[in-house]
């Protein structure tokens, strides 16, 4: 043992280990938890013997260790239970290693073997994760590709989740993903070692899970009319618009999409969101609505139907369910009971967010709830409803998840958190000794825009990729054990197609995957970000979508006594130049260099710039209207 040690120090060429900053060529993303880098290189053969043991479990991985090698690399790849001259070996351990738990694995790359040791086969999946991003980025290619020396550099890495809970919430609510498209979703996110997609499946837009005892949810609730431009612009729908976009996933979709996340380590959370936006159900069923003339709604298009301002948002048409009707209850014990036997994973989320209240107040049949339960307020109502449901998850087996609006007025006795408004929520859970997942608006939703709105498509707000590498999951006021995890959260008004959604999701999820998976302490933003542009080639490879927008710089500016404008342009990224233009040409290397704050010519309108690395343009040619400037000067 001292001798091999020994041996390992004499031909060490790099170590990593925590706090460190990892040896070129290996930009891992998750960072893993312990790797040292070796002399000498693994190269694969033309003929691979795997050996991947008799256990059944990890058949599934050595399947898509197969498929792998053999697509782009073009390898024969044989799988064998025992093979002693097999160049890659997936192990079991026979005794669990304690350190590195049910998720974490012991990766070996050798000039002649590479073995991945680990106590399950989750662990094992991610060590083949970890291996594919040591191979040249065209391993990620869907098509055989020529000319490539297929080399893994020498490497002994140990590494180990730090959140039993790394996810990505996936809206096929406000459009609809097709089936395929959420196994694309699926395929993109497991490279970064996320384990959770919580499926958001209902909205005001559409209902997208077959319930069979409740057939008009998807009849009727999965569909509306097809409107393209600015969702919540739009206007209404007219009578003969036909109502056939969107969709839904029938339970044998349902059945298969759970099969093909679990062979993939993934669990998937089912969202049914209510009481608020649930205008699909009300739709298909309007006795479920407290406000008379319900049956006259229709399943929204993305026409104004709520008002999002002020501390508490007011609905222009009911879209809650109603707290004081028993029919609610029977109808999501039905829901409930559909849903616990389709999705194996055991919590349920129930929504309870951005309930609008305004309806609730006029409602006779509340105003008598109220009375008979003593409720002094219309959050006390919600908090009725989600104790209800809670017990109504709890008995088909599930623990019971909602949005952090479920603390208002009281939080039920076992119900697990996941906040957005920010951590205060889960924090405030977690001090009540419930447990929580963290994703906050602040570092993990994906639907916001990643540079500024005038290269993005439109949405609430801006959250750039830096601000998504600062998520921090466990607050330092609360027990660390309360906080499951993370996750970032894709909301798809603005998302019309998987391209788009891809867009959204990269690069911030690999900043979320490392939040979740990786030591805090390894954690350092210009290390990460030269780790991401090294990501982007494999994104190219794999035809994934990613967004640019990192390299966009940001604008701010002021107002010169003269009434021109003084600009300020700050780059996310360290080493990129800015060249810029005024007189509506656009810009390059051979424009004016941007070095500190510039004054806008009396008559000029707008500003273009583009970001260099030395000679090579590489972000986007941004238009930024002077008109557009001077709207955001106070
Ligand atoms: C949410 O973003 N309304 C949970």
């Amino acid at each position: 043992m001292k001798k091999l040690s020994l041996l390992l120090c004499g031909c060490m060429v790099h170590f990593l280990s925590f706090g460190q900053v990892a040896p070129a060529g290996l930009s891992i993303i998750p960072e893993p938890v312990k790797a040292a880098r070796f002399a000498g290189q693994f190269l694969l053969p033309k003929r691979v013997i795997v050996e991947a043991g008799a256990q059944p479990e990890v058949a599934g991985v050595s399947a898509y260790l197969k498929k792998k090698l053999s697509t782009a690399p073009g390898s024969t790849v044989t799988i064998k239970t025992v093979a002693p001259t097999a160049s890659i070996r997936l192990v079991l351990n026979k005794t669990a290693d304690t350190l590195i738990g049910k998720e974490g694995y012991k990766l070996s790359v050798k000039a002649k073997k590479i073995v991945i040791r680990a106590n399950e086969a989750a662990g094992l999946f991610y060590g083949v994760q970890t291996l594919m991003q040591l191979f040249p980025s065209e391993i990620e290619s869907i098509e055989p590709v020529k000319n490539v020396k297929w080399a893994a550099p020498c490497v002994e890495i140990t590494d180990y989740p730090r959140f039993a809970w790394r996810g990505l919430m996936f809206d096929v609510a406000r459009h609809f993903f097709t089936k395929a498209e959420v196994k694309q979703y699926i395929d993109a996110m497991v490279k970064y070692k996320f384990n959770l997609l919580h499926l958001h499946l209902t909205d005001d837009e559409g209902w997208r899970v077959e319930i069979k005892s409740l057939p008009k949810l998807t009849t009727v609730g999965a569909y509306n009319v097809k409107k393209v431009g600015q969702f919540g612009t739009f206007t209404p729908p007219a009578a003969d618009e036909p109502r056939t976009y969107g969709g839904f996933y029938t339970q044998d979709d349902i059945k298969e999409l759970v099969q093909y996340a679990k062979d993939r380590f993934v669990d998937i959370l089912p969202e049914i969101d209510v009481p608020g936006h649930s205008l699909a159900a009300v739709v298909a069923y309007p006795e479920l609505s407290c406000t008379p003339g319900a049956d006259k709604y229709v399943v929204n298009s993305g026409e104004p139907f709520m008002n999002w301002n002020g501390p508490h948002n007011t609905a222009i048409v009911d879209n809650t369910l109603c707290p004081a009707n028993e029919n609610v209850y029977t109808f999501l014990d039905k829901v409930v009971t559909e849903i616990a036997q389709l999705f194996p994973f055991g919590y349920i989320h129930m929504g309870g967010d951005e309930c609008a209240k305004n309806f609730w107040e006029q409602s006779d049949a509340i105003k008598a709830l109220m009375t008979r339960e003593n409720l002094k307020t219309q959050q006390e109502v919600q908090s009725y409803f989600e104790k209800r449901l809670e017990k109504i998850v709890e008995s088909k087996g599930k623990k019971f998840m909602g949005w952090d609006e479920i603390i208002e007025g009281g939080l039920g006795p076992n119900a697990a958190v996941m906040s957005w408004r920010g951590i205060k929520g889960g924090i405030e859970a977690a001090k009540m000794g419930h447990e929580v997942v963290m994703s906050p608006t602040t570092f993990a939703y994906l639907d916001y825009m990643q540079s500024d709105r005038v290269n993005e498509t439109k949405i609430y707000a801006t959250l750039r990729l830096s601000k998504s590498y600062e998520f921090e999951p466990v607050p330092d006021s609360v027990d660390a054990k309360l906080i499951k995890g993370g996750q970032a959260n894709l909301w798809t008004e603005q998302v019309y197609n998987i391209r788009q959604a891809e867009y959204m999701t990269w690069p911030r999820g690999m900043a979320i995957a490392e939040s979740v998976w990786s030591p805090k302490e390894k954690k350092n933003w210009n290390y990460f970000f030269g780790k991401v542009e090294k990501q982007f080639n494999r994104f190219d490879e794999a035809e994934t979508k990613y967004a640019p927008s990192v390299y966009d710089p940001s604008f701010t500016a002021v107002r010169n006594p003269d009434n021109t404008l003084k600009i300020t342009l700050t780059n996310e990224v360290e080493g990129l130049d800015i060249y810029y233009s005024f007189d509506n040409s656009f810009p390059d290397r051979f424009y004016p260099k941007y070095t500190g704050p510039i004054d806008a010519p009396k008559d000029a309108t707008t500003l273009r710039v583009i970001t260099y690395r030395g000679k090579k343009p590489i972000g986007r040619m941004v238009t930024m209207p002077l008109s557009e400037l001077n709207s955001r000067i106070k």
